[in-house]
C-alpha cells in the first residue's frame, strides 16, 4: 500500500465516458484546420484528403471487430446506432406494412440500456410484439433463455454484449448462432465491450453491432454500426434521409474529426487490449478484496467471472446511497448507470437481478481506465471503507443487525 495521496478528484467512472487519449486528439487536430474538407467534395484535394481520412478510419474500426470496412456506418454514437439497427431492421423485415398490428416479434432483455429499450417500446407502439426477458440473477443471458421465447414470427433479437452497470457479459456467439440457425437478425449493443475484449463479428455470429467512440478513449458524438454484408446479407431501412452519405444508411455530412478520432481510438485499443485488461483486473481484484475484507454485508453484483475487468458494482448494506456518494465526492463514481443517476429511482438493472431496493440504492459502480493507478485504487478503497463505516456508525438498523435482529422481520408501527 502506498502512502501518497493521489491528485484529486479521482476519476473512476470510465463506463460513463472516458477521457480522449492525447494520441487521438493529436490525430484529429489537422482535420479541424488544414484538412477541413467535406469528404463529399469529389473534385478537389480538400475533399480527397477528408475522404482518405474517413476511409482509413473506417478500416481501423472494421479491423477492431473483424469486419469488412464496407460494413461500417458512422453514426453519432451508440444511441443512434441502436436506433438505426433496431428500427431499421424491424421495419425492413416486418411481416406487415406500417399501420397494421402483428408486424413481427422482437426479443430483448429488461436490463438493456434505454437506447435499446426505448426503440423497442416505440416499435411496440408501431405494431410489433416485443418480449423482454429477465436476465439470470448473475446478470447473464444465455442461448437457452432466448431459444425459449423465439416464435415463428420472431424477426429480431437484440442482446447487449456487456452491461453498462454491472459489466456482466452474455453468450453472444451462441445467441448469434441460434439466430442464424433460425433465420433471425441478431443485433448486439457492444458499447461497453468493444475495445476492451477481442471481437470478431464474423465468428461471433453478429449481424448488427453498435459501438461508441467516447467509451474507448475516443471523442464523444461519434460511433458506428456494423451491418453484415454476407451470410446473411443484412438490410436495414435508414432513419435519416438527405444527401445519401454512408451509402444511404445515414445521411448528413460526415463528422470527419470525430471519425478520425474514433479510428485512432480503435487502433490504440487493439494495440494494448490484453495487457490493459490484465492490469485492470489486478486493480479491480485488489479493490474488491480490500472492501469486502474490511466491510460486512457487502455484495458484488453481477457474474463473478463473466464480467468486464475494469468494472465493479458493489452494494453496501445499511448505508444510504446518496449519503455515501456525498461522502465520496472526491472520487468520481456512479450510483447506478450514468444515464439514470439523475433520478432517485433504484437502478432498474440491479432490480432486474433481484437486488432489493435498499441495496440497489446503496450501490456504487466503479469503473477504471487507461490511466487509473494503483495509488488511486488504494486511496479509493480506503475512503470507501471509511465512509461506509462512518455512515454505519450512525445507523440504528446496523446496530440492530449486529445485535442479531433480523430487520426484515420487524413490523414497523405506522402513526
Ligand atoms: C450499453 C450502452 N448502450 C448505449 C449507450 C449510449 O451510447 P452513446 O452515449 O454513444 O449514445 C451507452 C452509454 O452509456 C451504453 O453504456
Amino acid at each position: 500500500m502506498s502512502n501518497t495521496t493521489p491528485k484529486l478528484p479521482i476519476y473512476l467512472d470510465h463506463a460513463a465516458t472516458t477521457p480522449c487519449d492525447p494520441r487521438v486528439v493529436q490525430a484529429m487536430l489537422p482535420y479541424f484546420t488544414e484538412m477541413f474538407g467535406n469528404p463529399g467534395s469529389r473534385n478537389h484535394s480538400f475533399g480527397w484528403a477528408a475522404e482518405d481520412a474517413v476511409t482509413k478510419a473506417r478500416q481501423r474500426v472494421a479491423d477492431l471487430i473483424g469486419a469488412d470496412s464496407k460494413e461500417i456506418i458512422f453514426t453519432s454514437g451508440s444511441t443512434e446506432s441502436n436506433n438505426l439497427a433496431i428500427k431499421g431492421a424491424a421495419n425492413m423485415y416486418a411481416k406487415k406494412p406500417a399501420g397494421q398490428s402483428n408486424r413481427g416479434h422482437i426479443i430483448s432483455v429488461i436490463h438493456e440500456h434505454k437506447a435499446v429499450l426505448d426503440p423497442c417500446k416505440r416499435l411496440e407502439k408501431e405494431g410489433f410484439d416485443v418480449t423482454l426477458i429477465d436476465p439470470k440473477a448473475d446478470g447473464t443471458v444465455t442461448r437457452e433463455m432466448i431459444e425459449a421465447v423465439i416464435r415463428d414470427d420472431t424477426i429480431l433479437v437484440t442482446v447487449m454484449w456487456a452491461n453498462n452497470e454491472i459489466g456482466t457479459f452474455n453468450e453472444i456467439p451462441q445467441i448469434g448462432e441460434l439466430c442464424h440457425d433460425k433465420g433471425i437478425i441478431f443485433h448486439t449493443d457492444a458499447t461497453q465491450w468493444v475495445g476492451k475484449m477481442p471481437t470478431n463479428v464474423k465468428t461471433d455470429n453478429v449481424d448488427l453491432l453498435s459501438l461508441s467512440g467516447h467509451k474507448m478513449y475516443g471523442p464523444k458524438g461519434v460511433g458506428a454500426l456494423y451491418v453484415r454484408r454476407r451470410r446473411p446479407r443484412v438490410r436495414i431501412i435508414a432513419l435519416q434521409e438527405g444527401g445519401g452519405q454512408e451509402r444511404g444508411f445515414r445521411a448528413g455530412t460526415a463528422n470527419v474529426t470525430g471519425i478520425v478520432g474514433l479510428g485512432k481510438a480503435c487502433e490504440l485499443c487493439a494495440q494494448d487490449m490484453d495487457s490493459e485488461r490484465e492490469r485492470l483486473l489486478k486493480l479491480r481484484t485488489k479493490l474488491e478484496t480490500m472492501v469486502t475484507d474490511a466491510l460486512d454485508v457487502t455484495q458484488i453484483n453481477g457474474h463473478p467471472t463473466k464480467r468486464l475487468a475494469h468494472l465493479t458494482n458493489i452494494s453496501f448494506g445499511f448505508v444510504e446511497g446518496e449519503s455515501l456518494m456525498m461522502a465520496l465526492k472526491e472520487i468520481a463514481m456512479s450510483s447506478g448507470s450514468a444515464c439514470t443517476s439523475a433520478s432517485l429511482e433504484p437502478s432498474y438493472v440491479l432490480k432486474a437481478l433481484g437486488v432489493g431496493d435498499d441495496l440497489a440504492h446503496s450501490s456504487l459502480r466503479i469503473s477504471m481506465g487507461r490511466w487509473t493507478t494503483e495509488e488511486q485504487i488504494d486511496y479509493a478503497g480506503e475512503k470507501i471503507i471509511e465512509a461506509v463505516n462512518k455512515l454505519r456508525d450512525l445507523s440504528p438498523l446496523y446496530d440492530m443487525h449486529n445485535e442479531g435482529i433480523d430487520i426484515t422481520k420487524i413490523e414497523w408501527a405506522a402513526h
